[in-house]
């Protein structure tokens, strides 16, 4: 199938959602990826025939084969992004285009069919329109949603599969850490490391998020909330966190992330945050900073603000670094005052609020 000729989804409504009165009960405290929603999309993908069957259907669980070629060799690819209820009551998305483009590149790095970005845009759409009761209404919550797709051929042999299942599931979501924006505590992996030059880094699949375990495991067994992973040639520089891309924030007001190498996810909310920094004033630079650096300028005073960013983070401040021996606080451990700044610009846009001179967001319904 070319981009043009769009596909018609078949809509088949779930016959037992549930209760109004239970939804709201679900809505009040969602915390994150724990609640669903009623429907899911569904597209399937053949070599030779292409993409077909696109479908909004109940959520339910999906038939496989045990032989199922992701349940091997973890050909899989996900995005993540969210749905916006704003405060006339309208629905929005932010840069879905930019998840829909990050799809295609993790399918390639992966070897599997790209999706048409208008086919990805338009299933989120489809789920959002028939889920639409599910977006939660509080100010810091929205309708997460997680396109995937994953290999489905029944095989054995190591070779890129010939069929797949593409699919988007949305999930009701309050702040990603417990603690809500309060800083958190992150552990430096001194053993792990996330992504060589070369290999998956820079692609959305599930296989990173697996290796990324074991150092997240160490993390909250440190007490932290999440692993840091340095690169993985000279162990040296910092990469990004278990989930999120990092920003430094110093005290003359330069602001600092790392350069997306190959390794490093291009974060959509990263690249959305360099150029909101630019517009407030900020010198925005990316470059390569070592831990070494960051713990001497922490402790000096000269670096004043850390966060983490990505959808399901938005902006979270970093107030403490552990790493093993050691520990170090950033900011006197208080939300920075760019941190807080830089998070209620990003989110008054993302919710209609403030006006968006670079169109990313998208009112849907
Ligand atoms: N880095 C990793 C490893 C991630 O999983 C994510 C989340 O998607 C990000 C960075 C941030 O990306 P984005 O801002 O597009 O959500
Ligand atoms: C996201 O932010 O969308 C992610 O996929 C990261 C994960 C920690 C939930």
């Amino acid at each position: 199938m070319s981009g043009g000729d769009m596909l018609d989804f078949e809509i088949r409504p779930n016959s037992a959602p549930v209760s109004a009165v239970e939804r709201a009960a679900l809505l009040a405290n969602p915390g994150f990826g724990q609640v669903f929603t009623d429907h899911m999309v569904t597209i399937r993908y053949a070599d030779g025939k292409g993409w077909y069957d696109p479908r909004v259907e109940a959520r339910a669980p999906i038939p496989m084969d045990p032989a199922s070629a992701v349940l091997h060799y973890a050909q899989e690819i996900f995005e993540g992004l969210k749905a916006y209820r704003t405060a006339d009551g309208s629905v929005t998305m932010f840069r879905p285009e930019a998840n829909a483009a990050r799809f295609v590149e993790s399918a390639r790095r992966m070897a599997m069919p790209e999706l048409p970005a208008e086919l990805f845009v338009e299933s989120l759409h489809r789920l959002v329109e028939i889920d639409r009761e599910w977006i939660p209404e509080a100010a810091d919550a929205s309708l997460y949603l997680r396109p995937f797709m994953f290999a489905s051929e029944v095989f054995l042999g190591v070779r890129p599969a010939k069929e797949y299942l593409y699919c988007v599931i949305a999930s009701p979501a309050g702040a990603y850490f417990a603690g809500g924006v309060k800083p958190v505590t992150v552990w430096v992996s001194p053993d792990y490391t996330r992504a060589a030059p070369g290999g998956t880094g820079a692609a959305k699949c599930g296989g990173n998020y697996a290796a990324s375990l074991s150092a997240q495991a160490e993390a909250i067994e440190a007490d932290c909330d999440q692993v840091v992973f340095l690169d993985a040639v000279e162990r040296r520089y910092v990469e990004e966190l278990g989930g999120m891309n990092v920003f430094f924030v110093y005290d003359d007001g330069t602001v600092v992330t790392p350069p997306l190498n190959g390794t490093i996810l291009p974060g959509i909310t990263r690249d959305a945050l360099l150029s909101l920094a630019t517009a407030a004033g900020h010198q925005v630079v990316e470059r390569p900073i070592s831990f070494a650096e960051w713990q001497a300028d922490a402790e000096s005073g000269r670096l004043r603000e850390v966060f983490a960013c990505g959808t399901a983070a938005v902006i979270t401040p970093i107030g403490r670094v552990r790493f093993p021996g050691g520990e170090f606080v950033i900011g006197g451990g208080e939300a920075g005052r760019s941190t807080t700044a830089l998070r209620e610009r990003l989110v008054a846009i993302q919710r209609g609020e403030a006006p968006d001179p670079q169109g990313w967001v998208r009112r849907i319904l």
